[in-house]
Formats: C-alpha cells, structure tokens, sequence
C-alpha cells in the first residue's frame, strides 16, 4: 500500500471520530466536532505548505501559492449525514490535501486552493449545499434564515462576512474527488470514474395536520390520524417512483407530534427527496406527489401542506475538464469509465460559475451514507496520481 494513500485513509478516520454522537459518525453544519475537523485538517494544511483560513460560511480553506495566480479549487464536503461513514465528502478535502503535499518539492505552475465544505448534506436546516453556496455566492434569504445566521454566530462567525467567501475570480477549474456511493465502477472492475453529469434534486418537507386524540377512548371511524395519512403517501411514492424510469423518491426523514404511544398523531412532518436525470420528470413527479398527498388527506379529513426546500437542476461537467480528467487516468493506466452521479454533489453548485470536473472512487459494496462506506487504498493513490496530472495539466 502507498504510504500517501494509507495517510488519506487513515486521516479520514481519524476525523470520522469527530461526531456529535458517541460511537458513530453525525457531523452537521457548524456542529462543535467541526471545530476538531478545522484544526486537525487545518494543521495538515498548513504542514503542507498552505494559508489556512476559515470563511463565514465555515468552509475551511487553504492555499497553496504557485508561480501563477490561476487557481484551480479542489473542494468537497466536511459534513456528514447521520451515523455515516468515513469517506463521503471528507475524502475529497483529504485527497485536495494530500495532492498539495505530493506537490512539494515540485515546481507548481498553477495556485491550488483546496476548500472543505462546511455544509453539503442538508441535515441540520434541511437545506444543502450551504458551504458551496457561499463560495458560488448564491446564499440568498431562503438560506440564510434566522436559524442558519444563527448557527454562524454560534460558531463565532461573522454573516457580513459572507460577500467575501466568494470565489477568487483567479479560479479556473474546480475539481471534486469523491467516492461513487454506488456499485457501478466496482461491478466493472475500475477503480476510477469521470464524472459526465449530476442529476438534479427537489426537496420538500409535507406536512398533515390531524386531530390529536386519545388513544384509548376515540374510536376508529372519526379519527383524523395524521400519521396514518403520511404513511399511505409514503408507501405511494415508493410504487410511484418505482414505476418511472430513471426516478428514485424518498420519503427519509419524519416527525410526529405528539410522538406518544397513547395519542392519536396531530402533525407530521415528511421529508421528500426527488431525483431523475432530467429536470421536467423531477419537477413534474414532485407536483404529482404533492397532490397525491392532498388527495389522501382529503380522504381521510387532513389538512396538507408543502413547502419546496431545494430545486436543484441537473448539470453537466465541463467537455474540456472532463477529457482532461480522462487523460489524467489513461495516463496512470486505467480505462476511462464515463458516468452520471445520482448523487447530489458541491461540484452541481460550482459547475454554473466555473468549469468543473469529478473524479470518482469506486466505492466497495457500493456502500454509502452507512458506517462500512470504505474505499481501497489501490484506488486512493491512483487517484492521487490522476489528480497531479491533472493539476499540472489544467
Ligand atoms: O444527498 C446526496 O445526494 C449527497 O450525498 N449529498
Ligand atoms: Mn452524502
Ligand atoms: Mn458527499
């Protein structure tokens, strides 16, 4: 194994101990263990050569100054969504990390920003994309609610520091390490994937209103029994999804109140994850399934309710990156392997405002947003030797 590539992994465990829970991985935006992740990667960073700063967003940043100012920006994210495993996202930062260091010693043409994400996943405000925003300067005021500023002064951060989390307008190329989260490149047998396009994503929250009762004394024929509505809608979407090709729905996370054995649910809250390859199936399916919501509640005496928390349009990589890129694992010697991510990533928000690029790692089982997520070491340094070429091709 490659002493380089067994430090990236061994470095993504280590901050995968940096969790808001004991014994698994949760990391939420601006979360105290996010503190651990800045310093520990901070060091690293700074080991290697870099300026190392913090923006109000919460994204860690460092720079590595080459002869030119073009700048190429290699990012992913330092969140994680709950009880996840070690490698979505960090990898991406630690890999940004590790090819600063490869670089020393060698003559380096172009400037290298890596950028950690502070918010990718959308778990804590169920808005994603909140470090990646920052750094596209499309943060607007339906992202920066009361609570979201909030959080950033919590961690000690300014908000009207904001404009200046910007891009430096000496970006050129934006490149996102990151592992496949799917079983494609290991059923293939590669170890590599060049990212062609990300499908795109809507986001709801849904919400049905009943009548909170007493278990024990209200019979069952006037019931209004919200959670009951919510669990006709989510085996709907299930079926409905699964007869569109191409469409993935998921109904992930859930609330009721009062949340208690011996009363009859009053409100609850249903999260709605919608995704296909092509923008009008998405946004149509999403409408399809907010009236099926209606019309179950309806039904059965519940007053519905909706409202859109993320229309994320599909994106295609930059042509030119995306041959350089290939190029880059030809050269190490590997066979180009071209694929969509059905898995949202920062690279979609980077993508309107610069050419982007990714590169994915074959993921093991096809497993992720689990603790056995893994990656092969193999893979790891063949990555790492693409990404040189690339960085010093770009
Ligand atoms: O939800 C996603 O696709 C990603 O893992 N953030
Ligand atoms: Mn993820
Ligand atoms: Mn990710």
């Amino acid at each position: 194994m490659s002493e380089r590539a067994a430090k990236v992994i061994a470095f993504c465990r280590d901050l995968a101990v940096c969790s808001e829970e004991p014994g698994r991985t949760t990391r939420t935006f601006l979360s105290p263990p996010m503190r651990d992740v800045h310093r520990m990667l901070g060091e690293w960073m700074c080991r290697a050569g870099m300026e190392v700063s913090i923006d109000a967003a919460g994204n860690l940043r460092g720079v590595r100054r080459g002869h030119s100012k073009r700048r190429l920006l290699i990012a992913s994210h330092l969140d994680t969504v709950p009880n996840a495993g070690a490698f979505d996202g960090i990898l991406g930062v630690v890999l940004g990390v590790a090819l600063v260091e490869a670089m020393a010693g060698h003559e380096s043409g172009i400037t290298v920003e890596v950028v950690g994400f502070s918010e990718e996943e959308g778990v804590r405000f169920g808005i994603p994309f909140i470090g990646s925003r920052a750094v596209a300067g499309t943060l607007d005021e339906t992202i920066l609610t009361p609570p979201v500023l909030d959080a950033i002064r919590a961690f000690g951060l300014d908000p009207g520091g904001l404009p200046d989390a910007r891009l430096s307008p000496d970006t050129v190329a934006y490149l996102e390490f990151h592992i496949e989260q799917g079983p494609v490149l290991e059923s293939l047998g590669l170890p590599l994937g060049i990212v062609d396009g990300i499908v795109g994503q809507s986001r709801l929250s849904v919400t049905f209103e009943g009548t909170a009762n007493h278990a024990g004394t209200t019979p069952m024929a006037p019931r209004k029994d919200a959670l009951a509505a919510a669990a006709e809608w989510i085996c709907h979407i299930e079926a409905f999804a699964a007869a569109k090709p191409g469409l993935v729905a998921t109904a992930g996370a859930i609330t009721v109140e009062p949340n208690a054995a011996n009363v009859i649910p009053g409100m609850v809250r249903v999260s709605l994850d919608v995704r296909h390859a092509l923008d009008e199936i998405r946004r149509g399916s999403a409408v399809d399934l907010v009236h099926a919501a209606e019309r179950i509640c309806e039904r059965r005496g519940i007053t519905p309710g909706h409202s859109q928390l993320l229309d994320q349009p599909a994106v295609i990589m930059d042509a030119v990156l995306r041959n350089k890129l290939a190029s880059s694992v030809e050269a190490v010697g590997y066979p180009v392997h071209h694929m969509m991510s059905g898995a949202g990533h920062d690279a979609m928000i980077l993508a309107p405002h610069l050419p982007a690029a990714m590169l994915f790692l074959r993921s093991p089982g096809g497993v992720s947003h689990h603790p056995d997520e893994s990656v092969i070491a193999a893979d790891v340094e063949a990555a790492i030797e693409a990404g040189l070429r690339f960085a010093n091709n770009v």
